[in-house]
């Protein structure tokens, strides 16, 4: 799928999150291997610890409903914002060396990255 296409996911995404606290609203759309598109966007909550990123909520998603291979992923916030550590460590579990697309919420143009990059030196 072209990149700007599983962004345009993630920006749909992003609207669904639940941000009130932050104001930070991320969206994130993970390609399966099997071409599926599975949303997450982040999920707070007033007990602030219990929130979760997008890209955790995607990826659980899809492990929780038995997707275990992916082709991408696409990550889109206000300022197109890198995954936290949290996240990234889980990409690098179960994502593997997969692009990651990065945007902001404009959709316009984005970042290629990949985990060996955003985590080096990882633990596990
Ligand atoms: N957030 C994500 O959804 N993904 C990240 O990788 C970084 C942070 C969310 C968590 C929280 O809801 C808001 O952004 C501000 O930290």
């Amino acid at each position: 799928m072209d990149p700007l296409k599983l962004i345009k996911h993630a920006i749909k995404a992003q609207g669904y999150s639940k941000s009130k606290y932050s104001n930070f609203p991320v969206g994130c759309a993970l390609l399966s291997y099997d071409n599926e598109v599975i949303y997450g966007c982040n999920i707070e909550s007033a007990v602030y610890p219990s929130t979760l990123c997008a890209e955790r909520v995607a990826i659980y998603s899809a492990l929780s409903r038995g997707i275990v291979k992916f082709k991408s992923i696409a990550i889109v916030s206000n300022n197109g914002a890198k995954p936290c550590g949290s996240c990234r460590q889980i990409i690098y579990e179960y994502l593997g060396n997969i692009p990651i697309y990065i945007s902001d919420s404009k959709g316009l143009e984005y970042k290629q990255h990949c985990i060996e990059e955003l985590l080096p030196y990882p633990f596990g």
